[in-house]
C-alpha cells in the first residue's frame, strides 16, 4: 500500500503537492520540540530542497534528523524531490543526495507544488512502484 512521508516548511508547497496526490501520508515535524516521527511501514520520502543551489544545506535539517534514526532509514524505498528550476544545477538536489545516501531510487522531481500532469504521473508511478515493491520485497 502506497505510503508517503514528507517534509514541508511553513511555505507548505510540498504539503500542497502531497495533498493533491491524495495517498496516505505523514508529515515530518517542523520544530525540534515536536514529537519525532517514527516510520512503521515502508514509505516514499517527499522533500523540498533548501540549499540555494549549493549541496550544503540542501537537505532540510528536519529530514536529516528523521533519517538519522536507523529504523526510519531502513524503511525508505524511494524519494520524490520538490524544488524550483530557478536554482539551475541545484534543482531538487536534496532528492539526489538522499537517494544516493540511502541507496534508493529518485522517482520524480516536481516543481513547487506540481502541475496537474505531475500529480497524475506521480499517482500512476507510485501505484506501479508499490506493486513492484510488494512483489520483490519480503
Ligand atoms: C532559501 C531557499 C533555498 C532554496 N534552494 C533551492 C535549491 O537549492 N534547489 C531547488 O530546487 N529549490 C530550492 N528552493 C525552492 C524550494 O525547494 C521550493 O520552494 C519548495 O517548493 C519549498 O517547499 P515547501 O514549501 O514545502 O518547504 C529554495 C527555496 C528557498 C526559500
Amino acid at each position: 500500500m502506497t505510503h508517503l512521508i514528507y517534509f514541508s516548511s511553513v511555505s507548505g508547497n510540498t504539503a500542497r503537492f502531497v495533498e493533491k496526490v491524495g495517498v496516505p501520508a505523514e508529515r515530518i515535524p517542523l520544530f525540534p520540540s515536536d514529537e519525532p516521527l517514527l516510520a512503521r511501514d515502508p514509505y516514499v520520502l517527499v522533500l523540498p530542497t533548501y540549499g540555494g543551489g549549493e549541496s550544503g544545506g540542501a537537505v532540510p535539517k528536519q529530514v536529516i534528523r528523521f533519517l538519522n534514526d536507523e529504523g526510519n532509514r531502513s524503511l525508505i524505498r524511494g524519494v520524490i524531490a520538490t524544488g524550483n528550476t530557478n536554482f539551475g544545477e541545484g534543482y531538487c538536489l536534496a532528492g539526489d543526495i538522499v537517494a544516493a545516501k540511502c541507496r534508493v531510487p529518485l522517482l520524480y522531481r516536481v516543481e513547487v507544488f506540481g502541475t496537474p500532469d505531475d500529480v497524475s504521473a506521480v499517482q500512476e508511478g507510485l501505484d506501479q512502484f508499490w506493486t513492484q515493491q510488494s512483489m520483490t520485497s519480503k
